[in-house]
């Protein structure tokens, strides 16, 4: 029987790494300000939980919640909704927005004109992933995890049709035999 799994790309070693580098450089960076950290949910909840921990400032956290794609096609940016809003006020705050993954752009654009409507004191956007091939609206990330081709990818928070996200590496999709996948999940 043939599975949908992914390949590894990017390995635990590799991810713990890069998100103690994410975490250095974002504590010098707000040392003298207020971060409050807003987690994009669901993708970014594993990615978000180590890089908060990675930070050595009096940060706050929150959350929200936005729609997300059925399926692996491009985002319609009509169809992006705020599912679940913030609890915190983010008028005169330094707001790090920390995302899964960057694709065609669409989701943080949207997120960030919404939060910059509230008058922030800084925005700025800290992403796992950039696929910059698929761009499809310009938009400035401050912080990239890693760079990576036009490839669908799982893991880490990362899904396909809510599954996978348990996966503690990000790897490629692909269709992959029962023992494979065994062997991958072992990884
Ligand atoms: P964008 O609005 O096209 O930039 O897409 C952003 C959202 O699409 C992300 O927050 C993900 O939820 C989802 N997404 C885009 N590419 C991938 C992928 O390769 N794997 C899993 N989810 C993805
Ligand atoms: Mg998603």
């Amino acid at each position: 029987m043939e599975r949908i799994f992914g390949r590894p790309i990017i390995t635990q070693d590799e991810m713990q790494k890069r998100v103690r580098e994410l975490g250095n450089q974002i504590t010098l960076d707000y040392a003298d300000k207020n971060l409050l950290m807003v987690g994009v949910l669901k993708g970014a909840f594993a990615f978000y939980a180590d890089l908060v921990r990675a930070i050595r400032l009096l940060l706050r956290v929150d959350f929200i919640v936005v729609t997300t794609r059925a399926t692996q096609k491009r985002s319609v940016a009509g169809k992006i909704k705020i599912l679940s809003d913030m609890a915190e006020d983010v008028t005169g705050q330094d707001v790090l927005l920390v995302e899964d993954i960057v694709d065609s752009g669409m989701t943080v654009s949207f997120l960030k004109k919404k939060l910059l409507a509230r008058k922030p004191k800084s925005l700025k956007v800290c992403t796992l992933l950039d696929k910059p091939e698929r761009r499809k609206v310009r938009v400035s990330i401050d912080y990239v995890g890693f760079t990576l081709p036009n490839k669908y990818v799982v893991g880490y928070g990362l899904d396909y049709q809510n599954r996978y996200r348990n996966l503690p590496y990000i790897a490629v999709m692909d269709k992959v035999s029962e023992a494979e996948e065994l062997f991958y999940w072992q990884e």
